[in-house]
């Protein structure tokens, strides 16, 4: 990455929090450390960008290649005679990263991703193996409006591709009340599932949805757990660390069992690979 490139990441940061750092420097600083404010990009300044081999991504069974090459912060990206420009990338490193690619008034979810924890492009979720048809099927799938607005939705602070300012900022998570911007009062489980969401698929994938696994716990139905009681929304999850969670199931749960064991987590929130590459936990505590 350039130094360029790095300044353009800084001043995203800053930008999007502008309103609130002067006063809140604290939320401010922790929360621009954040995926949620990474999980929105700028294609250029993304791993995905810097992955590309020079030889460009070949699909399997002599298909297509696919070309990149930069144009400022932007990709141009190229299949056979289709062209298309990439501007935005989805997703902050951690797992996974799809770009969007606009063609023609279309948009158009990209064909290959990049994986961050085995470091290799693959295809994206969801898009079948082998030869594409054509170059703009090489390209991506073509997706309505409704579905891209709604991950701009998910993945940014608006509602869709009209991007000011990218990834999950303060105002999505604290919308003006007139006054001042408010701690959220709903009920916190519902407000984080506006993304991370509460209805989702009777299988294996349903453990990609946090919200949804959490309220079928006792913990959720008799003890009302929230999420902010194991992660304050303004950093990451902690990870790797039994000790933090140790201390916040015995918040609740005082039998010698729950005080004496190492790590709770493989045994009540085990992790699982519900589709290649990607890991999650199961909120699901039983
Ligand atoms: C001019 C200074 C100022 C600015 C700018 C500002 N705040 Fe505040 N904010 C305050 C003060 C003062 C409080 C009250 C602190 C307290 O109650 O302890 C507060 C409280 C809050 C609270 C807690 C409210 C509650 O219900 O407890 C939230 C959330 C908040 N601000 C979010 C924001 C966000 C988001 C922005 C930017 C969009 C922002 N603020 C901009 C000064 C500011
Ligand atoms: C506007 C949509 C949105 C809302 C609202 C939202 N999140 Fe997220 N959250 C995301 C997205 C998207 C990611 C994935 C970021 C990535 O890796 O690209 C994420 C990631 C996370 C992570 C994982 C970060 C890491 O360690 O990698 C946690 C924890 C999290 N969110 C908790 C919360 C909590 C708690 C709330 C409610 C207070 C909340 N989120 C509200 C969209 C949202
Ligand atoms: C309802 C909200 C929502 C919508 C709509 C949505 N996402 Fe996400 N997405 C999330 C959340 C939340 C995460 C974080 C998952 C996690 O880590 O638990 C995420 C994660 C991701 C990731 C990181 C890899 C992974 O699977 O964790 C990518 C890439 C991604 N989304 C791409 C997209 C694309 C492309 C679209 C539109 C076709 C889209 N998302 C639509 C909420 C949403
Ligand atoms: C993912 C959603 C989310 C985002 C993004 C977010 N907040 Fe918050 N914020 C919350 C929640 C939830 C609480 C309530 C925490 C609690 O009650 O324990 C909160 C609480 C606060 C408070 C009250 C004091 C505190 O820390 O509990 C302030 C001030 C605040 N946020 C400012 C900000 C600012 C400034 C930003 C952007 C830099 C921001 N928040 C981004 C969800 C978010
Ligand atoms: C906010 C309080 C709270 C927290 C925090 C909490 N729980 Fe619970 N949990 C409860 C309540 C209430 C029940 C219902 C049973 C009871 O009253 O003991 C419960 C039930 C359980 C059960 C029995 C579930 C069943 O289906 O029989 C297990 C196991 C459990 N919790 C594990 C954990 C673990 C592990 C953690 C930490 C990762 C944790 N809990 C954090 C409140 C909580
Ligand atoms: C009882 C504690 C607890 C509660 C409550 C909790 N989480 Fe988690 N969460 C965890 C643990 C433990 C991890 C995994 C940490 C690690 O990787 O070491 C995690 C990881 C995550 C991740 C990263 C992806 C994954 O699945 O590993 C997201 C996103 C997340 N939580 C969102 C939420 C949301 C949204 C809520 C509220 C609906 C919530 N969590 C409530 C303990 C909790
Ligand atoms: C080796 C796996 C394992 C580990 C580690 C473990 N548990 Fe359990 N836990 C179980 C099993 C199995 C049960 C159900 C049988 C029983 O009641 O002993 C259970 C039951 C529970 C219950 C409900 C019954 C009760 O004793 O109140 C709670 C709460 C609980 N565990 C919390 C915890 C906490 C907190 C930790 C971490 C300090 C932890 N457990 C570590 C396997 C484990």
């Amino acid at each position: 990455m350039t130094a360029v490139h790095m300044l353009v990441i800084i001043n995203f940061q800053a930008a999007a929090s502008e309103p609130c750092a002067g006063c809140h420097a604290q939320q401010a600083a922790m929360h621009a450390a954040t995926n949620h404010a990474r999980t929105l990009r700028k294609a250029t300044t993304t791993e995905f960008a810097r992955a590309i081999p020079d030889t460009g991504i070949a699909e399997a069974r002599n298909g297509f290649t696919i070309h990149y090459r930069a144009a400022g912060e932007a990709l141009r990206v190229q299949a056979d005679k289709a062209e298309g420009v990439i501007e935005w990338v989805i997703g902050a490193g951690e797992q996974g990263l799809t770009p969007l690619v606009s063609r023609n008034g279309e948009w158009l979810e990209h064909r290959f991703s990049f994986y961050t924890k085995p470091g290799r492009f693959d295809l994206t979720l969801g898009h079948s193996p082998g030869r594409s048809r054509n170059g703009q099927a090489a390209l991506g799938i073509v997706q309505p409006p409704r579905t891209i607005n709604a991950c701009f939705s998910c993945h940014s602070t608006h509602t869709n591709t009209k991007v000011e300012e990218p990834g999950v900022t303060c105002q999505r998570c604290h919308p003006a009340d007139g006054k001042h911007f408010a701690r959220p009062v709903k009920n916190q489980v519902e407000r984080c599932a506006e993304c991370h969401r509460l209805e989702g698929p009777n299988d294996k994938l349903a453990i990609r949805f946090q919200p949804l696994r959490l309220v079928k716990s006792q913990c959720y139905s008799k003890g009302q757990i929230q999420c902010g009681h194991c992660h304050e929304p303004h950093t990451n999850a902690v990870r790797n660390n039994p000790d933090y969670y140790r201390a916040k199931c015995a918040e609740c749960h005082a039998s010698a069992h729950a005080r004496e064991a190492q790590d709770c987590l493989p045994c009540h929130m085990p992790k699982s690979s519900p589709a290649p590459y990607l890991e999650f936990t199961d909120h699901r505590i039983r």
